[in-house]
């Protein structure tokens, strides 16, 4: 095994200028997006052009030539799980200005997930937050969206939209809607294009001094005996009733 290998896929983990971007739905994403390779490794690269023929015309003839062939046991020496697909890739992460976010003017709103506390929710949130064409997500907190598992969670999306962690929310000229099980019931026609729709950490919801902060705060009415949703399927209810009314076009 390449020590040097090695050493190169665990630091990168923990690097925050780099993504360790793990298994094909996730490179694949990757590609499409933009992302710039640093260094990509297949079991079988040839089986990749194969997956991309049947799943990612788009990408054929790019991904055998990128990805350097190694053996699957050395490949399992680099991840902690080795994807089902064996390939693994280093990319550099976007630099993401949080104020042009903020200022970006298309009617698409913002995700903020306030101290998001599971990685897989997190990663699932990126990917809906995308898959609605949001204009980026922010979360408060420890935990960053762009952790390994995250980013395989969030099928590698984190490529297609402005997604990283903030201190705090920095003031802005956009509505801030707090999504609490307490709020006042949603109507998605409602929703303001450019909200930022704020979502509460997984036990405890949103902070008081978030509340505070927000111009309004709404809720998704559930059946009697139901206290709230997943975190995940709640940012996902929200966007996609919003963009299903019509009143959020960008992505
Ligand atoms: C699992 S919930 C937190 C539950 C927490 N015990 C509470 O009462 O807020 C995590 C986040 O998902 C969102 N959420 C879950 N169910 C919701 C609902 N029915 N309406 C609005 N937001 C909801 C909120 O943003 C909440 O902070």
């Amino acid at each position: 095994v390449d020590d040097d290998l090695v050493r190169r896929f665990r630091t990168a983990r923990r690097d925050p200028e780099l993504a360790v971007v793990e298994g094909f739905h996730a490179l694949k994403h990757a590609l499409r997006f933009g992302a710039e390779i640093v260094e990509a490794v297949a079991v079988d690269p040839a089986e990749l052009e194969r997956l991309a023929a049947d799943l990612a015309p788009d990408l054929v003839g790019d991904l055998a030539t990128r990805t350097v062939p190694l053996p699957q046991e050395t490949l399992a020496e680099l991840v902690p799980l080795m994807p089902r697909t064996g390939v693994v890739a280093i990319a550099r992460r976007p630099q993401v200005d949080v104020h042009a976010v903020l200022a970006d003017p298309r009617p698409a709103p913002l995700v903020l997930l306030e101290d998001p506390r599971n990685i897989g929710n997190l990663g699932a949130c990126v990917r809906v937050a995308a898959a609605a064409g949001a204009a980026g997500l922010l979360a408060t907190g420890r935990n960053d969206p762009w952790y390994p598992d995250a980013l395989r969670a969030g099928a590698g999306l984190h490529f297609a939209l402005p997604v990283t962690v903030v201190e705090e929310l920095p003031v802005s000229d956009r509505p801030l809607i707090a999504i609490d099980p307490e709020g006042e019931a949603l109507r998605p026609g409602e929703l303001p294009p450019r909200g930022v729709f704020a979502f509460g950490t997984e036990r405890d919801g949103i902070s008081a001094a978030l509340l505070e902060r927000a111009d309004r705060r709404l809720g998704i009415p559930m059946a009697p005996g139901v206290s709230s949703l997943n975190l995940a399927t709640t940012v996902s209810a929200v966007l996609f009733a919003q963009r299903l009314a019509g009143n959020a076009e960008a992505g």
